[in-house]
């Protein structure tokens, strides 16, 4: 520690990294500071989810985590998930799904935050992991704002990766290409 700065170590997409830092400063803006530019800054009051980092593998907001709390603690942004996060860029993509983009990194932490917690809580449950409902996939995602795609195509991404992941649920309808934009 030097001054009135504090000493704070974390492992940051698999890397050890220390630093100095204010007391006060973010995880927002510690990632950034070291490269992790894929996590936006937008509202900076927890309120658009464009911040979404995982801390020890859960999706947070990093504008309301101080370094503090995040000291020796795993970190993840999407830079650490190329290769997990592939298959929904993908279903992005084919559903036409990011415009601006602004969005997309803290949609694609939350979504893939969203498939590791089905499978966590299935495997605590010792039942096999299922297709997340309409509901809960809606509520899960509230925090994820978006100012061009009207939500519609993000949905039918969202949908179309969780079916190739968990298979359709019995009762729901299919996925309509060009449904909304
Ligand atoms: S910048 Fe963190 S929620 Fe908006
Ligand atoms: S695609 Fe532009 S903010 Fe979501």
């Amino acid at each position: 520690m030097s001054g009135n700065l504090i000493d704070v170590a974390v492992v940051l997409n698999g890397k050890k990294v220390t630093a100095s830092v204010a007391p006060d400063q973010s995880l927002l803006a510690f990632v950034r500071d070291h490269g992790c530019k894929s996590v936006k800054c937008a509202c900076e009051t927890t309120n658009c989810g464009l911040c979404t980092v995982w801390l020890d593998g859960r999706a947070v907001l990093s504008c309301a985590v101080p370094m503090v709390r995040a000291n020796g603690h795993e970190v993840t942004t999407l830079e650490g998930l190329q290769a997990e996060s592939a298959d929904f860029a993908r279903c992005m993509a084919e559903e036409g799904a990011e415009q601006c983009g602004f969005c997309s990194p803290g949609l694609i932490m939350n979504v893939l935050a969203m498939e590791r917690e089905i499978r966590d809580r299935s495997a605590a449950q010792g039942i096999e992991p299922a297709m997340p409902t309409e509901d809960d996939m809606n509520a899960y995602l509230a925090g994820n704002l978006c100012r061009c795609t009207g939500y519609t195509s993000q949905r039918r991404a969202i949908r179309r990766y969780m079916e190739s992941r968990f298979g359709a649920a019995s009762d729901d309808a299919p996925v309509r290409a060009g449904e909304g934009e």
